[in-house]
């Protein structure tokens, strides 16, 4: 038997791995036993110190419900949803729209809204019109295209967080051009949940906490990859400094006033379009259609 040290160990563990049937398994969990035993390593971790980051996952655990996802926050206030999402917009070579982070508050079951009606039956705040196209990568128009959007109202609550009215969400379908256009109202920045474990670290490294204002959006059409990602606004003093690392510059828009482009001439606009790849496009062959609104 081999006196195990702190180099030894780490093949020890991978040898007793290597029977792993599953080939995809195999190479994620032996780079991640790797990882995590360098780490150990470079920082020297003390014992009281694993059995903390024990005690926080666990805490992590037990916030977690259906309708809280703390750890998929934690994901997301390290970067690592980010990581993932910018491997998989780069991966393929035709570039689609960006991907940015989904959220806690994406509802499955929004309102379908005819083209130009508003996001928000109130319609007390001052308005904006939210409009694009959706293309495939040469361009070409996706008509009949699903283009679900929800957002913040003006004091940075989701309908969610207030009651169980849904608002400011719902779900269109592009014209026969790719068109879609809609009338919503200025999202405001809000604050990521801070009432858990991941907002004690948060705090713990002297970070806001803040989101800067955006818009979500969920868009797919069959035979088409869907794309989940937001627009931000330019001028939110968040804008450089996302708790989630949501924000990319291809992401930033400003609300034009007036927008004589918009299909909505009369409100401030914003421009956001999308493209989508095939599945074939973006790898996933074998899989035919890619459905919004799971
Ligand atoms: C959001 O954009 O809705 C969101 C993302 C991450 C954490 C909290 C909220
Ligand atoms: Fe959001």
């Amino acid at each position: 038997m081999l006196e195990l040290d702190q180099f030894t160990i780490t093949e020890v563990a991978l040898d007793q791995m290597a029977a792993t049937k599953d080939r995809r398994l195999h190479e994620i969990m032996g780079a991640a036993v790797r990882h995590l035993h360098e780490f150990a390593r470079e920082v020297d971790l003390k014992p009281h110190e694993l059995f903390e980051g024990l005690r926080f996952l666990t805490e992590v655990g037990h916030k977690s419900t259906p309708h809280r996802q703390e750890f998929i926050l934690l994901s997301e206030v390290l970067g690592l949803e980010t990581v993932v999402n910018i491997l998989n917009d780069l991966r393929p070579k035709e570039r689609p729209t960006r991907s940015s982070i989904l959220g806690p508050f994406y509802v499955a079951n929004a309102p379908e809204l005819e083209l130009g009606k508003s996001l928000s039956p109130s319609g007390n705040h001052q308005e904006i019109a939210l409009y694009g196209r959706v293309t495939d990568s040469a361009g070409r128009p996706i008509g009949n295209a699903v283009v679900e959007v929800w957002q913040t109202d003006e004091e940075g609550l989701y309908d969610v967080q207030r009651h169980d009215e849904l608002d400011l969400r719902g779900r269109f379908h592009t014209d026969a051009e790719g068109r879609y256009y809609l009338r919503s109202i200025r999202p405001l920045g809000y604050s990521i949940p801070m009432d858990g474990p991941v907002g004690d670290l948060i705090r713990a490294q002297g970070r806001h906490g803040m989101r800067p204002a955006h818009v979500h959006f969920l868009v797919g059409a069959p035979g088409f990859k869907d794309v989940t990602t937001a627009f931000y606004l330019r001028n939110d003093i968040y804008i450089d400094s996302d708790t989630v690392f949501g924000v990319t510059e291809s992401l930033i828009r400003e609300i034009e006033d007036p927008d004589p482009s918009s299909p909505l001439p009369d409100l401030p606009g914003v421009n956001f379009d999308f493209t989508l790849l095939t599945a074939n496009q973006a790898g996933e062959r074998g899989q035919a259609e890619v459905v919004v609104g799971r």
